[in-house]
């Protein structure tokens, strides 16, 4: 069980609500197709970060932290989120970006601004090397400030604790509403989600199968990524847990052009999801992993009785850095 007593503070905007998608479900023809809006857990226009990093930052208050750095690329949503809360924790941010300072901060990048977060450009490597970030927290240790530093994409065994917690919220919201969940669909990058998901599953039950598409990792690395999260969580927590590669189910065949760049299956779940339910997808994460769900629908992967839930992980501030790309796109037809 996810004990009461993992420290956590109340930051997100939970339960969040659990949808019927029924236009798309007739778009698509099956199966029933529910939503999760995890795109709605506050924190600066939401995102799955949130629930992240209410136990993160419960870690870093614990430490006597003053200073919250973390990583990630130019438009990171967990970034963002995680400059909210420091914000709401009277806390400084500091965000290492990967890159070069862009001419126009636009999508994430200006509310990470508006945030009050410094933010560092770290040049072009997909990861920084620790070192540099140990030197960086060095250099504030020097400077006299406490920091404390959240990895890329909120994904350690802290905050694995948030997506257990919402898979019992899920499962909560399943059994008040009479639903059973065949499948879950969620977009997985850094693997803090999935794993908390799978975990979750274990600790409290679900049966269904949790799909993670891929947005950037081939399954292997992404394979490897998860079980270790996994199984150091189960470690760290003491849940009684056996767990192996078998447990995560990963699709790596929508990495299109690679790490956020938007190509005809996201422009498509994009609109398709804006124009049939009304709800704003993002062009890295949740609309890669929703054309993933449009594909597996068509190639018949599910019976039209199961019901099937997406993950929604927010992220739709990044629509506006992709404005030139998205915009006149093609219409869906009512
Ligand atoms: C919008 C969105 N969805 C999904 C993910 C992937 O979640 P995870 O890193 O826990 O795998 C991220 C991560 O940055 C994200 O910003």
């Amino acid at each position: 069980m996810l004990r009461e007593e993992f420290p956590r503070l109340r930051l997100a905007h939970l339960p969040t609500p659990l949808e019927e998608m029924p236009n798309l479900t007739q778009r698509l023809k099956g199966p029933r197709l529910l939503i999760k809006r995890d795109d709605q857990t506050g924190l600066a226009t939401g995102g799955n970060k949130a629930r992240k990093l209410e136990y993160l930052m419960a870690d870093a208050l614990a430490q006597g932290a003053d200073t919250i750095v973390t990583l990630g690329a130019a438009q990171s949503n967990h970034a963002r989120q995680t400059a909210a809360a420091a914000a709401r924790l009277g806390l400084k941010a500091l965000l290492l970006l990967r890159g070069e300072e862009p001419p126009l901060r636009n999508g994430n990048l200006l509310l990470d601004d508006l945030l009050g977060a410094e933010v560092r450009w770290m040049g072009p490597q997909r990861r920084i090397p620790p070192e540099r970030i140990a030197g960086i927290l060095e250099e504030l240790k020097q400077a006299g400030q406490r920091p404390y530093l959240v990895p890329y994409g909120g994904s350690n065994e802290v905050g694995v604790l948030g997506y257990i917690q919402a898979m019992r919220e899920l499962l909560d919201q399943l059994e008040e509403s009479g639903l059973v969940a065949d499948h879950l669909v969620v977009a997985t990058s850094s693997g803090g989600t999935q794993v908390g998901l799978v975990l979750g599953a274990k600790i409290y039950g679900y049966e269904g199968k949790i799909i993670g598409i891929s947005v950037d990792l081939p399954r292997e690395e992404l394979w490897n990524n998860l079980v270790s999260l996994a199984q150091a969580t189960a470690a760290r927590w003491g849940f009684d847990l056996s767990l192996g590669r078998d447990d995560f189910i990963v699709y790596d065949d929508y990495l299109g052009g690679g790490y956020g760049v938007l190509g005809p299956p996201e422009k498509e779940a994009i609109n398709l999801l804006a124009q049939t339910e009304g709800i704003l997808l993002d062009p890295v994460y949740t609309g890669r992993a929703m054309a993933g769900l449009i594909d597996l629908i068509r190639r018949g992967t599910f019976r039209s009785n199961e019901v099937v839930i997406f993950w929604h992980t927010g992220g739709t501030p990044a629509l506006f850095a992709y404005a030139q790309e998205l915009f006149k796109a093609p219409r869906t037809e009512p």
